[in-house]
């Protein structure tokens, strides 16, 4: 497998997160924010154990593999996430995001990924010590800071999740490492800024995004908040 996860590049990316379009014209609306000039596309598969809620399988990565060109960033909230790395590869992942708080060898669910020819991501949820991710800095391409407690789209951004990203920030630049940090939860045209200054590069957008009069306009406005560092 290869990725098409671009490296670390000083910009910041834009993800929507298709969680919050309409899957009946699911096409449509990933046309839309590719026109609109989206960076990656965000989605979001759920188990209804790690999370309270269900969303996706493989089989929507693998149609949305066929159709767009956009890398597809694939964020599992779900528990033991190792027994679904193979088959989000093999349907078209570009980079894979685990959770530290799942119930699995996260240090050995990186490697895998790696070993499968994709990067890999980690992310924390907005109550999780920041100082966990110690164990896995060296390895991840990615590290993902939740600003909402996963499960659902449309929620409000914690105020918690600057400091916190700021925390992810320090961590980062210690390891010399170029790593992405995305966030994800609650970003608008509001939240952006706030987000860029605290040290995020890649901006997960669902709600802001998808259920706005003009999703175009609304990505354009998220961008504007967040001009290239
Ligand atoms: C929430 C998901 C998010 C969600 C974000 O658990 O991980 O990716 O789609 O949605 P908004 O941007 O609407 O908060
Ligand atoms: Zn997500």
């Amino acid at each position: 497998m290869t990725s098409k996860m671009p490296a670390v590049n000083g910009r910041i990316s834009v993800a929507p997160s298709i969680l919050s379009a309409d899957l009946f014209r699911l096409e449509k609306d990933v046309r839309c924010v590719e026109q609109a000039g989206a960076d990656w596309l965000h989605v979001d598969i759920m188990d209804g154990h790690f999370v309270p809620n269900l969303s996706f399988g493989p089989a929507l990565v693998s149609s949305l593999k066929g159709q767009t060109t956009l890398p597809l960033d694939v964020h599992l909230m779900v528990e033991k996430p190792t027994r679904f790395l193979e088959p989000f590869t093999k349907a078209g992942a570009d980079l894979l995001t685990v959770h530290l708080e799942s119930a699995d060898d996260v240090v050995g669910a990186v490697k895998e990924i790696h070993r499968l020819g994709i990067q890999a991501g980690v992310s924390i949820k907005p109550d999780t010590d920041p100082q966990r991710l110690s164990s896995v800095i060296n390895d991840v391409d990615l590290i993902l800071v939740m600003c909402v407690y996963p499960g659902f789209g449309g929620q409000s951004f914690l105020p918690s999740s600057p400091r916190l990203i700021e925390q992810v920030r320090t961590l980062i630049n210690a390891s010399g490492r170029k790593i992405w940090l995305e966030v994800d939860g609650g970003i608008n045209a509001q939240t952006a800024g706030t987000v860029i200054k605290a040290g995020a590069d890649a901006l997960v957008a669902g709600h802001a995004i998808f259920r706005a009069a003009d999703p175009v306009r609304a990505l354009n406005q998220i961008r504007q908040a967040a001009p290239d560092i």
